[in-house]
């Protein structure tokens, strides 16, 4: 049994930050950022929205592009390291909001990794037999997790949302999966939340902290390593892969792990120019656009690949077998 992909899904809030914007607010430059990143913009949500409302716009269009109405969905999950509250799931707010009223909900925080690990679960269930679709969703309001005094953290992410569904079939979906973590990395690249303060008043400052630069050989690494893994597990080498679709956080990052892998950089899928890092949302946004704009064929394998808090990566291979029910 496999759990294929039937629709795709993506949502952007229309508010752009630009880095011209960013130079107003902090001490940094256009060209630092588009030299060290190549990011030139990224979205940032309205107040009115949250990973949730993000979460159900995507989730909304995954259904359409599969031709499926949200009650014919079994279990929503949510990757997010920004959910709208500790709880509930963020993933059962999007449940409701889609009234998809006979589904399950829940969320996978794997900071962002959140996505493969989420992929990942929704395919269990489907081969398990347990469920037969699943609406797999990325979603994330970092702008409100960020110390916007903090240039080495602020120029880097964005909100957005991006979903799939997947659905029993004979072939397509994921084909291998590999994930990994290393909690001793956890203080490279972390944001506190509430629970962990001892009285309210501690709970003011809980954003995002990192070590740029250990994070970032950190990355190239294990990008490398686990698409690696992911490609052999599957059987196929990386003149199989049509597209590597990696977690969006630096351009240099995407570049560096090609070379590495041997892969031609116009196989690498890369919208890190327009939306920045969006955490667990950055995959599935990806993908929707190389779908939209014709890039992925029936049969194709995709890469996906990701890596971040935790510390924790993976990969997996995607057979692509094109959208809509069969
Ligand atoms: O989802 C996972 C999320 N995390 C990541 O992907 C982060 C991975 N790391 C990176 O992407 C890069 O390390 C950064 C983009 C964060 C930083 O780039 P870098 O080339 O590693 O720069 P650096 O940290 O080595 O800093 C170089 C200089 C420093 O100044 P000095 O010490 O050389 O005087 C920084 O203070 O650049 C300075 N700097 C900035 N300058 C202008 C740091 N941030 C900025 C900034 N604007 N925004």
């Amino acid at each position: 049994m496999a759990a294929r992909i039937t629709g795709v899904g993506k949502y952007l809030p229309q508010r752009v930050l630009s880095n011209a914007d960013l130079e107003r607010m902090v001490d940094t430059s256009d060209q630092w950022i588009v030299d060290r990143t190549g990011i030139r913009e990224r979205r940032i949500a309205d107040d009115g929205e949250s990973t949730s409302s993000l979460g159900a716009e995507a989730g909304r269009m995954a259904l359409e592009t599969a031709g499926l109405d949200a009650n014919d969905i079994d279990l929503v999950i949510c990757a997010t390291l920004s959910p709208d509250g500790m709880f509930p799931a963020s993933a059962s707010l999007i449940q409701d909001a889609l009234g998809a009223k006979r589904a399950a909900a829940f969320d996978i925080n794997a900071a962002c990794t959140g996505y493969v690990a989420a992929l990942a679960t929704g395919t269990q269930f489907i081969n398990a037999g347990v469920y037969k679709r699943v609406l797999v969703v990325g979603a994330e309001v970092t702008s409100r997790i960020i110390d916007w005094t903090d240039r080495g953290t602020c120029v880097l992410f964005g909100d957005g949302a991006g979903a799939v569904v997947l659905e029993q079939a004979e072939r397509g979906g994921l084909q291998s999966i590999v994930m990994k973590s290393d909690g001793a990395g956890a203080k490279l690249l972390y944001a506190r939340g509430p629970a962990s303060a001892r009285s309210l008043a501690e709970t003011e400052g809980y954003c995002i902290v990192m070590d740029g630069r250990e994070v970032f050989r950190f990355a190239v690494r294990a990008m490398e390593e686990s698409s690696r893994e992911a490609i052999s597990q599957a059987g196929l080498k990386i003149e199989d892969v049509a597209y590597v679709v990696p977690h969006q956080a630096n351009q240099r990052i995407m570049s560096a792990v090609a070379k590495n892998l041997g892969l031609p950089i116009e196989r690498m899928v890369s919208n890190v120019e327009k939306y920045g890092n969006t955490s667990s949302a950055s995959i599935p946004i990806a993908l929707c656009e190389a779908w939209e704009d014709g890039r992925l064929q029936d049969g194709d394998n995709l890469v996906v690949v990701a890596f971040g808090g935790g510390l924790a990566w993976g990969a997996g291979v995607i057979e692509w077998t094109g959208l809509g029910q069969r």
